[in-house]
């Protein structure tokens, strides 16, 4: 038997054979032999006896897997537009030059794989990187030189670390350079906390009463969509179904969001906690929480956090001595996938699938992981849950409006003073927390991601809420000297690269809008782009299928709508009302190249 053999045999026994735990399969396949070969795909189709299409679909969906082998240390450079804005080309160049490579390609002598990847969740410290699971951070052309030159003496990326980051991060599990600038503590998710306490007053009273509690509460998710979740719990409890699910999402991949990370680092027994209080709500005995690939330098430590509460008792039979209710979290690691965040994708990852999204209804809380009806709900939700256990609800809707209760980190990161966590109350405006965080010339904020929306100084008066400007929680700010229009370009090459492509709409009508969008940057543009980009993405935005489609024009969409002048200002018709279409001297560059000489163009 060769090493390839018994490895893949030895790994899928590991996972019980199952095939509902492919990505714990191909992850730990590709960490061993530096990628999933098509022989190693042959070999765990036959092993766990499934179909090599369903083995390869999933090993060509996610990024961090590969058919071609990669150097034993990656180092992947974090591209988003707040990593460039703080210089990230000036890292990736000193990359290239020490390496003799460019992005996606490996030194000759199979050591050190380069690659460019979308947000890493590390924006309030960037420029930023991944080497393997090791984060880095405040990168510098200088930094990324001694990086190249320490790795090729001992290639072991934990030994880059000199310093460890503040709280948790310097726990001997974590042991990382990530701050969690925690920047204004507020006072539900940041206030101190009585361990066990919100499970013992949740299994004092019955599951109806927990779920009228949380309604009570008018506590709304905090990943983005804002739905009540007293209510999805109630759909969930009240479906059919000898089996239910709590599922954590902590995939916190929407560029610019970090409050995940840092709730994980600081807060993690308060996931766990709101975890088990919903599997006590709608009658689940099992929880997941998918926690993003690019945070697997955190697994250790949360395995570790989940050990010490089954212990003691808050975990596992009959929790803190009630009869009759057990439950286990287990925690399952995603692998670079933007789409599933996305819940229903999510469940198709945690069933050891490619992470495509589903068409709904069916809701996750009627059919959701392995068809068992589910709840799906953030990180800072499952937060807020405790909360409400522990202090009552009163307390909880004392804060915010009736549409907004309760407070909301903020993620802010960009042009600013003090990037990091902010726990506002519902309700501050915008200008107040770009004073707060040192963004005071703001010329642009990004409210809420790439999926959220663009809005300039004369929105500063409004209100961070549901009803007004809502977020997930990540808060861009661009100084006087950004482009909008770069940051929109940014952006859509993010949706590009990271859509599903299983509806037409958003696997093509995003590459037209970038398109279009180039061709105004390049000064090429006519008036009429301008309305050819609204309809677009307005179909773009209907058409698709999924959450990641409907929201992917925005940011086309929203600077159109408060920047335009920018736009105009790259379409104005010629004096004589001449449209430049068509560029003559573009179009004959090549063609004088060639020849060695330039033509005479006629104005
Ligand atoms: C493309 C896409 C990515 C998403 N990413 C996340 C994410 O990283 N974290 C999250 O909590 N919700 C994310 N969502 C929203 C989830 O689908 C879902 O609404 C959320 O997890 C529900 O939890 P909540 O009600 O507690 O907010 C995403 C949605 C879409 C369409
Ligand atoms: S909208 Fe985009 S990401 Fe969603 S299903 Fe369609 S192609 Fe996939």
């Amino acid at each position: 038997m060769s090493d390839l053999q018994s490895g893949v045999k030895e790994i899928c026994q590991a996972c019980g054979n199952d095939r509902t735990r492919m990505m714990d399969i191909v992850r730990t396949v590709q960490a061993r032999y530096g990628c999933v070969s098509d022989e190693a795909i042959d070999l765990i189709a036959k092993t766990v006896s499934t179909p090599r299409v369903q083995v390869a679909g999933l090993v060509s969906f996610y990024a961090f897997f590969s058919m071609q082998s990669k150097g034993k240390v990656v180092i992947r450079l974090c591209n988003d537009i707040i990593d460039r804005m703080h210089g990230s080309a000036r890292s990736a160049q000193a990359f290239f030059d020490d390496l003799g490579i460019t992005f996606g390609q490996t030194t000759p002598d199979g050591a050190i794989s380069l690659e460019s990847v979308p947000c890493i969740g590390l924006s309030d410290q960037a420029p930023a990187a991944l080497i393997n699971d090791v984060p880095v951070t405040h990168l510098t052309s200088d930094a990324a030189h001694d990086i190249v030159e320490e790795l090729k003496t001992h290639m072991d990326p934990q030994k880059l670390v000199m310093s460890f980051g503040d709280g948790n991060n310097a726990h001997p599990l974590v042991r990382s350079m990530v701050r969690n600038n925690i920047r204004l503590p507020g006072p539900i998710i940041f206030s101190p906390c009585v361990r066990g306490e919100a499970i013992k007053k949740a299994l004092g009273i019955t599951p109806a009463e927990v779920i009228r509690a949380v309604k009570t509460a008018r506590l709304r998710g905090r990943g983005g969509a804002g739905f009540p979740t007293g209510i999805k719990w109630e759909f969930c409890r009240a479906a059919e179904g000898d089996k239910k699910y709590v599922l954590c999402n902590a995939d916190e991949g929407e560029p610019g969001t970090f409050k995940d990370r840092v709730l994980l680092t600081e807060r993690p027994g308060r996931v766990f906690a709101g975890m088990t209080i919903a599997g006590y709500a709608i009658g689940a005995a099992e929880g997941i929480v998918y926690l993003r690939g690019e945070y697997a330098y955190l697994r250790a430590y949360l395995e570790d956090v989940l050990a010490k509460r089954r212990s003691d008792g808050l975990l596992g039979k009959d929790i803190l001595g009630k009869k009759g209710f057990s439950f286990d979290i287990r925690i399952q690691m995603g692998a670079g996938a933007y789409v599933c965040g996305e819940e229903t994708a999510l469940i198709s990852s945690c069933e050891g699938l490619r992470g495509d999204p589903k068409t709904r209804p069916p809701f996750p809380a009627q059919k959701g992981y392995l068809d068992c009806p589910s709840v799906v709900n953030n990180v800072e939700t499952f937060c807020c849950v405790t909360k409400i256990l522990e202090q009552g609800p009163a307390t909880f809707s004392g804060y915010g409006s009736a549409g907004s209760s309760g407070t909301k980190l903020l993620s802010i990161s960009g042009d600013c003073t003090t990037p990091g966590i902010y726990e506002v109350v519902f309700g501050i405006t915008l200008g107040e927390v770009l004073k707060r965080a040192g963004a005071e010339d703001a010329i642009a904020v990004q409210v809420g991601g790439p999926s959220g929306q663009i809005v300039g100084p004369k929105d500063y008066g409004r209100k961070i809420c549901f009803d007004d400007l809502a977020t997930g929680g990540s808060i861009m700010t661009f100084g006087p000297k950004r482009d909008v229009l770069k940051t929109a370009h940014c952006f859509m090459e993010f949706f590009i690269d990271e859509s599903c492509g299983y509806c037409t709409p958003c696997r093509v009508g995003n590459v037209l809008l970038k398109e279009r969008l180039e061709k105004i940057m390049q000064g090429r543009g006519e008036p009429d782009d301008l309305d050819y980009l609204q309809q677009l993405g307005m179909t773009v935005k209907t058409a698709s299928r999924c959450g990641l489609g409907q929201t992917s024009a925005n940011p086309i969409l929203t600077s159109l709508a408060n920047f335009r002048p920018q736009y105009e200002a790259l379409v104005k018709a010629d004096k004589d009302g001449f449209k430049r279409s068509f560029d003559v001297k573009a179009a004959l560059r090549d063609a004088e190249q060639a020849a060695g000489h330039t033509s005479v163009v006629y104005p």
